[in-house]
């Protein structure tokens, strides 16, 4: 039975989100397969991590006492022996215990964990690990470089002028000049990084503007100053694969423009908002499948799928697309190596339950590493004898 290791929490913003994400979405399913020994790793928000069975209960998160958990465990130890193997340290009588992990799944959301921090950690580690890999995340979870890399794949974005925080900060005055001259009102401002519309602000004046880049600033060193798709439709697309694609249903989040991108919105109300026939998802309410004209459905799909393949993500990730509809023009706008709950609702109603979804995600990732280790990584050299 394959010992199968998720990671979750940790330090990022979207701290909260991941340990739901790893408790309904990933943990659960995986028991459910009967086929895996599951084991829960926590890291807190101070970056500790911790091993133990009773990091799968949500009530010890949504009670407050996993602040007690954590003051009286140690945290857990990680071997690099040719792999990963987990150390808890014993307390008074209970023995300290050890497991060899043979997959990792990775439910981070955001900073160190989404954005290829923790895979180059398990890529080092060498072991398989679900999703995507170190580039692609680091891709995914950059903006600007996630819009270059489709620019130089004719895949088109909206346009847009980067600033970095020096100058936001030292001659704002410039900045709105360089973007004003380039791009028209009404604009999206947004940190490079961070998502969950943390820190993204839209502009129809200079005033706005300036207020905005100040804002994203502060949380971010480069900001992303774009300008707004008119007649927009939002569009989503959950895939998995590594080499051959799925895709699942082309997804319309139904959330309103004016709170279209708070936080709050999109994890804490689960779509109260909203009306119609539609997916509950981490968005709020959305329709499955998108309600598009069959042509327009099609250049979607196919722009997700081809953003997917050419920034290198491998298992999963969802691909989010703005979309013009008058002009019937589809513009990628990012990729999320991790969505949030899997986007188990939107797989289930393109037939794939949650438990399928999470075995095949494993199974991927297995399949991946065994390719990884045929691949000649050593060269013997006579180098060492001239010394
Ligand atoms: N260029 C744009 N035109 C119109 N709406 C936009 C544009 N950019 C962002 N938005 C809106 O703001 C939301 C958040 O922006 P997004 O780039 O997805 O950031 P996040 O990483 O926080 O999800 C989008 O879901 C969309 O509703
Ligand atoms: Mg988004």
């Amino acid at each position: 039975m394959d010992t199968i290791a998720v990671i979750f929490g940790g330090r990022s913003a979207e701290h909260d989100v991941s340990i739901i994400t790893a408790l309904s979405s990933i943990i659960k399913p995986l028991e459910l397969t009967e086929k895996y020994r599951v084991e829960a790793i926590y890291i807190s928000k101070e970056g500790a991590w911790y091993w133990d069975e009773k990091l799968k209960n949500i009530d010890l998160y949504s009670s407050g006492k996993i602040k007690d958990f954590i003051k009286k465990n140690h945290p857990v130890s990680l071997k690099f022996d040719g792999g990963l193997t987990l150390i808890k340290s014993g307390r008074q009588r209970i023995r300290s215990s050890s497991l060899k992990v043979d997959v990792v799944f990775p439910s981070m959301h955001g900073t160190y964990g989404e954005d290829g921090a923790l895979m180059g950690l398990l890529d080092m580690a060498g072991v398989a690990y679900v999703g995507c890999d170190l580039a692609s995340s680091t891709i995914a979870m950059d903006k600007i470089l996630a819009k270059e890399v489709a620019i130089a794949n004719q895949i088109p974005v909206t346009k847009f002028v980067i600033a970095n925080k020096e100058e936001i900060d030292k001659d704002i005055a410039s900045v709105i000049k360089r973007v004003t001259t380039k791009l028209s009102y009404p604009l999206f401002i947004k940190p490079t990084h961070l998502g969950s519309s943390i820190g993204i602000s839209r502009a129809q004046d200079q005033t706005a503007l300036s207020n905005g880049l100040e804002v994203a600033a502060t949380y971010d060193d480069m900001v992303v100053i774009e300008e707004e798709v008119p007649n927009l439709i939002e569009v989503t697309l959950p895939i998995i694969g590594n080499d051959v694609l799925t895709p699942a249903m082309l997804e319309q989040p139904m959330t309103k423009p004016e709170d279209f991108f708070d936080f709050e919105t999109k994890y804490l109300q689960g779509g109260k908002k909203g009306k119609g026939k539609a997916g509950k998802g981490s968005q709020g309410y959305s329709k499955i499948p998108a309600d598009l004209p069959k042509d327009l459905y099609k250049k979607a799909l196919d722009l997700g799928l081809r953003t997917y393949q050419i920034v290198g993500c491998q298992g999963i990730a969802r691909v989010d697309m703005l979309i013009d509809s008058k002009k019937g023009e589809v513009y990628f706008n990012e990729i999320n190596p991790l969505p949030g709950g899997l986007y188990a609702h939107n797989w289930r109603a393109a037939g794939i339950s949650s438990v399928e979804l999470v075995d095949r995600l494993v199974n991927m990732a297995k399949e991946r590493f065994e390719k990884q280790q045929k691949l000649a990584t050593t060269f013997d050299t006579n180098y060492l004898q001239q010394f």
